[in-house]
């Protein structure tokens, strides 16, 4: 593993995304910055960051015959990672929102952004890119954020939490084909936020409806069981719920 630290750029993806157009990147270079301008989110949001309070960086791995169905299996595998790495550090009640939003007391604490790079039907590497709320005391008009130093009252020092996050990110997908991959699914449901919690749904439709989340499929989708009983199977795109 290498690191890499940037001053200001605009985003740890997007600068991994285009060097790796340009030159062979060596596999698991982590690449990081503590002020990251436009941060970007999944659907086209942006992650906004205050420079030297948080996280911002990406992680370049490359596999090998990795079937391109496995996209939502790295994704588990992250997230489970960072997860697991969030509760050793002593951070209470840690739970994965669908798709892979890390939530700490029921708010967002850390996001991540994961772009594959494909050739036909394999997946040749990733960019992982995660964003962790660390030593932050406030947050602007961001009611449901939340930091490791609000969770915890501890200050972290964020070197030595990117190189010990970063080496449990790698660690985890260099095992990946270890574990089998009910275990990493059954896992991932065990840590899901509102795991069978009754809740009103909103689709990107804009209806409204009463449901429970019931679980995941192995290529990503969200199972929820709607009121009469129908079970619905929704794609990160599709459902919104807090
Ligand atoms: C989300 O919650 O929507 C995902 C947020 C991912 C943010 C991280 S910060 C480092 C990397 N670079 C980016 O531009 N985005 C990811």
């Amino acid at each position: 593993m290498q690191i890499i630290k940037l001053n200001a750029i605009a985003s740890t993806n997007t600068y991994l995304k285009q060097l790796a157009k340009q030159i062979s990147i060596e596999d698991e270079t982590v690449l990081v910055t503590d002020h990251q301008k436009k941060g970007r989110g999944q659907l086209q949001n942006k992650w906004h960051s205050q420079p030297g309070k948080s996280l911002t960086f990406s992680v370049y791995k490359r596999f090998e015959d990795l079937f391109v169905g496995s996209q939502f299996v790295i994704s588990m595998v992250v997230s489970l990672a960072v997860k697991h790495f969030l509760n050793d550090l002593g951070v209470p009640a840690v739970q994965i929102k669908w798709p892979n939003d890390i939530m700490a007391g029921g708010k967002k604490c850390g996001g991540i952004l994961i772009e594959n790079e494909l050739r036909g039907d394999t997946l040749q590497a990733s960019i992982i890119g995660i964003g962790l709320n660390v030593n932050e005391k406030t947050f602007q008009n961001l009611p449901n954020a939340t930091s490791l130093y609000l969770e915890t009252n501890v200050m972290f020092d964020l070197a030595l939490l990117l190189s010990k996050l970063s080496k449990a990110i790698i660690d985890n997908l260099n095992n990946m084909n270890k574990v089998p991959l009910d275990a990493v699914k059954i896992k991932y449901e065990e840590d899901l936020y509102l795991l069978g919690v009754s809740k009103v749904f909103k689709t990107s439709q804009g209806t409204f409806f009463q449901g429970k989340i019931t679980g995941i499929l192995y290529t990503g989708e969200l199972c929820v069981v709607r009121e009469d009983g129908d079970v619905i199977l929704y794609n990160n795109k599709e459902i919104i719920y807090n």
